[in-house]
C-alpha cells in the first residue's frame, strides 16, 4: 500500500521531498561545524600558558583599582544628593547665623541704622534662610528681636505696612501688629521670633527658646 501511495506521488511532491532532505542535511552539516568551532575554541582556551594567567594577587589588585575609580564620582554624586535633604544648620557661633541683606553681604549694625529709620522693619536672610524682619526701635537703636516673616497659616511671606502699622498676609488676609502677634486670621498663631544680637559688629540671629514675650506662651516655633 506504502509503495503504491509512493509510486503515485507526482513528480514536483518528489522535487519537494528531495530539496527537504537536503535541507535537513545542510542544517545538521551547520550544527556539526559550529560543534566543532566551539571544541576548537575551548582547545585554545585550555592551551593559555600558565604563566600568561594573572595571579590571584593581580587580580586583586585590578578589582580594587576598579572599585576605587567607580566610588569616587559615586561619592561625588551622592554628597550633594545627601546636603540637599539635610536641613541647613544655623551656622555661626552658639547656633545662630549673621544677618544678611538683600544683596548678600552681612548686616552691619552701625551701617544698617544709617539708612534705616526708627520703625523701620526691612527683610533679611535669618535662620535656615528665612526671611526676618529686623526691626528699629523708636530711639533709633536696633530691637533684639527678629520677626520671622513666614506666615503660620500656609507661609506666604508677610509683607510689612507701614501705613497700617501691620503685617498684612497678602495670601489670605491675615494681619499681625508690629511685632508679629497676630491679631487677625486664618492664621492661628503669631509669626516666630528670633534673637537679634549685635556681635564683632554684626547683627547675629540666635534660636528664641524663650518665652514668648508677646504672648507669654512657650514659644511654638522651638
Ligand atoms: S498664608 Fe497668610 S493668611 Fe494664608
Amino acid at each position: 500500500m506504502a509503495a503504491s501511495t509512493l509510486s503515485r506521488a507526482t513528480p514536483s511532491q518528489n522535487g519537494m521531498f528531495f530539496s527537504f532532505q537536503a535541507l535537513m542535511l545542510k542544517s545538521r552539516r551547520t550544527q556539526f561545524r559550529e560543534r566543532e568551532k566551539s571544541i576548537k575554541i575551548t582547545c585554545q582556551a585550555t592551551s593559555i600558558p600558565a604563566d600568561r594567567v594573572p595571579d590571584m594577587g593581580k587580580r586583586e589588585l585590578m578589582n580594587l583599582l576598579l572599585l576605587g575609580a567607580l566610588s569616587l564620582p559615586t561619592a561625588g554624586m551622592l554628597v550633594p544628593y545627601a546636603t540637599f535633604f539635610a536641613p541647613p544648620g544655623s551656622g555661626g557661633a552658639g547656633g545662630g547665623i549673621v544677618a544678611k541683606d538683600a544683596l548678600g553681604n552681612d548686616v552691619i549694625a552701625s551701617e544698617w541704622l544709617k539708612t534705616h529709620g526708627p520703625g523701620d522693619r526691612t527683610l533679611t536672610q535669618g535662620l535656615k534662610g528665612d526671611p526676618t524682619y529686623l526691626v528699629v526701635e523708636n530711639d533709633r537703636t536696633l530691637a533684639t528681636y527678629g520677626i520671622n516673616a513666614v506666615c503660620t497659616h500656609l507661609g506666604c511671606v508677610v509683607p510689612w505696612n507701614a501705613a497700617e502699622n501691620k503685617f498684612i498676609c497678602p495670601c489670605h488676609g491675615s494681619q499681625y501688629n508690629n511685632q508679629g502677634r497676630v491679631v487677625r486670621g486664618p492664621a492661628p498663631l503669631s509669626l516666630a521670633l528670633a534673637h537679634a544680637d549685635v556681635d564683632d559688629g554684626k547683627v547675629l540671629f540666635v534660636p528664641w527658646v524663650e518665652t514668648d514675650f508677646r504672648t507669654g506662651d512657650t514659644p511654638w516655633w522651638a
